[in-house]
């Protein structure tokens, strides 16, 4: 499939000031992150539920509201949407309806009955992705971008599993790579960006740190700076998973959508598409209440949503085993806040011993190897359905961002510590 790409233009997030989509751009000249704009008109002629049935089963079906086709893949997107019926009957729950017995494909149909609970609770596995999390999303986009626009090297800081995807997609567009991670970074992380066979740069400090070596190394060294939201097209490839709910839902939205946090940019990237959805006559002006999930070690935006802030305090010392969460400075905060504000959403942390137990809650009742910043959305939905924010016959998503088989380090404290009931 090859079309002409319906880019139209970059916008800055924050003053509106626009840029020419078809040069290299990274912030605007404010310091906020841009977007990609679209002939949405031209997208929506074309881009249809029925229309997508039979186009390959990878992001790159969305083809029209995305930069540039063909692209650098590997197959990513198109994850499965799993009904956790199990997992949905242990939550408790209050508010009306709690005990009615019924169970709901994404459709909508019934299939059988179940122990009330949350009934239309789903999973959306962002681990079966090519490296194993919703990271490869973004690095399509990023790096098929990069290569059309001619970069000669990509560098990005890590907190672990962007510099896997990085690596991997370099790697498949012949363009060397540099990841730049925290030293104590899973060594899974290090292992995968070292046999794609990027040089990994291992920093004593966080994911900020290593920002700041990227952005005083990129320009001696000629590297495209591929850092979150220093670019517009990494939101590009993370919008998908919601124009992918909206497909797999037959075309609805659920409810009430829990992603865990960390820069912010899976959270952006849907409401954008939301947003595109909107414009395109696809859906109304309801949306999914977002919520954002944090480390308790590493909770800016939860600080920042709780003392009622349009921006995020760097959080000092931040300190999580959910490795993607420790991002204690997260460039989007602005869009981050407004987008649970708009949505009506909320954010709330969770500890890492409610994350390991969590993890094993997950993997024993729905048969999912998570990681940690996965199973925080677990704890987040028990804590939000006991207080009544989320009633029993809402449809509600969990976002497992990665697979499990990455994090060795927590799993063996989780699986050392009491065994999950
Ligand atoms: C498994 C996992 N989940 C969540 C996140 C946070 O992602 P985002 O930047 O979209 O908030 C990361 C980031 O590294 C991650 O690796
Ligand atoms: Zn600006």
């Amino acid at each position: 499939m090859s079309r002409p790409s319906n880019v139209v233009e970059l916008e800055c997030s924050a003053c509106g000031k626009k840029y020419d989509a078809s040069v290299e751009h990274h912030l605007c000249t404010c310091g906020k992150p841009l977007l990609a704009r679209y002939d949405l008109r031209r997208a929506a002629a074309t881009l249809t539920l029925d229309s997508i049935k039979n186009r390959p089963r990878t992001l790159w079906r969305y083809a029209e509201v995305l930069p540039n086709d063909p692209a650098v893949s590997l197959g990513e997107g198109m994850t499965p949407l799993v009904h956790a019926q199990r997992l949905g009957a242990s939550i408790s729950t209050t508010g009306a309806g709690a005990t009615a017995k019924r169970s709901i494909s994404p459709t909508g149909e019934s299939t059988g009955s179940d122990k009330g609970g949350l009934r239309r609770l789903f999973i959306k596995d962002e681990g079966l992705n090519p490296t194993g999390s919703f990271k490869a999303r973004g690095m399509t986009a990023a790096v098929s971008r990069a290569k059309q626009l001619g970069a000669k090297a990509l560098a990005a800081p890590t907190a672990g599993n962007a510099g896997g995807a990085l690596a991997a997609y370099a790697a498949a567009a012949g363009l060397p790579a540099v990841i730049v991670m925290p030293a104590d970074t899973p060594a899974a992380n290090v292992m995968e960006c070292q046999a794609f066979g990027a040089k990994v740069v291992k920093l004593n400090g966080l994911i900020s740190d290593c920002g700041k070596y990227v952005a005083e190394h990129k320009d001696c060294e000629g590297w495209y700076d591929v850092s979150t939201l220093k670019e517009p097209y990494r939101v590009e490839g993370k919008k998908t998973m919601g124009y992918e709910l909206w497909e797999q839902f037959g075309g609805k939205l659920p409810d009430v959508i829990l992603y865990t946090t960390g820069g912010g940019v899976g959270l952006i990237g849907m409401c954008k598409a939301f947003d595109e959805m909107e414009e395109m006559g696809w859906i109304g002006a309801a949306r999914p209440r977002m919520v954002a999930v944090q480390a308790e070690g590493c909770a800016p935006i939860v600080r920042a949503w709780e003392a009622h802030q349009n921006s995020a305090q760097f959080f000092q010392n931040a300190a999580t085993i959910a490795s993607g969460l420790r991002v204690p400075g997260p460039l989007g905060d602005l869009l981050i806040l407004s987008m649970l504000r708009q949505t009506k959403g909320t954010a709330l942390s969770v500890t890492d011993e409610e994350m390991l137990h969590a993890g094993r809650e997950l993997a024993s009742l729905e048969g999912i190897f998570a990681a940690p910043e996965g199973a925080a959305t677990v704890i987040a939905a028990r804590k939000l359905a006991a207080s009544g924010w989320i009633n029993p016959e809402e449809t509600v998503v969990l976002f497992n961002t990665g697979t499990g088989y990455k994090y060795a380090e927590a799993w063996q404290r989780a699986l050392r510590s009491a065994p999950a009931e």
